[in-house]
């Protein structure tokens, strides 16, 4: 019998203008394209931003469905658009942020379990980390350097 340890680190930036510059473009398309978002039944809004390799910014925003499961959230929208339009491109990083139309989001707000499942097939694929910063409308930012970091033990083509 053994123990395993592991370890992830994060770090937290006190709010956007403290982002590497082109990080803090990223965070503001992400904004941008959470106000887009249709979350008619959460109020909830996401929006999610990924940067690639090519230089290109590929966003997404939470799309609901009166048929609840039938949505989607911002950062598989984003993640399968990517994957659509440059199958062959690396991601470097993805930015999310979220807001609801009841209060204030003022903590980091993270990519759901679904979310981590589906962005790490893509990092599993590139065999190169996709960094996230995530926020929540204002405030804190943390940044998760890989998927990794947000989903240890994770199941992907080598447990098939
Ligand atoms: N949502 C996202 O878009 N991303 C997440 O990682 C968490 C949840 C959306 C789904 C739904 O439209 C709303 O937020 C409330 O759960």
């Amino acid at each position: 019998m053994k123990e395993l340890e592991i370890t992830s680190r994060f770090v937290v930036y006190e709010n956007i203008d403290e982002l590497p510059g082109e990080i803090r473009g990223l965070m503001q398309k992400a904004i941008e394209a959470r106000k887009n978002a249709y979350a008619p039944y959460s109020k909830f809004k996401v929006g999610a931003a990924l940067w690639l390799e090519n230089g290109e910014i590929v966003i997404g925003n939470n799309q609901e469905n009166a048929s609840y499961p039938s949505g989607l959230c911002a950062e598989r929208v984003a993640v399968y658009q990517a994957g659509a339009k440059y199958p062959e491109v690396k991601i470097n990083a993805l930015a999310i942020s979220a807001a609801s139309d009841n209060r204030t989001v003022l903590t980091p707000i993270p990519p759901c379990g679904a979310c981590r499942q589906s962005l790490a097939e893509y990092e599993v694929k590139q065999e190169e980390p996709i960094a996230l910063y995530f926020m929540g409308e204002t405030g804190k930012i943390v940044k998760a350097p890989s998927v990794k970091d947000l989903l240890p033990l994770l199941f992907d083509k080598s447990n098939l």
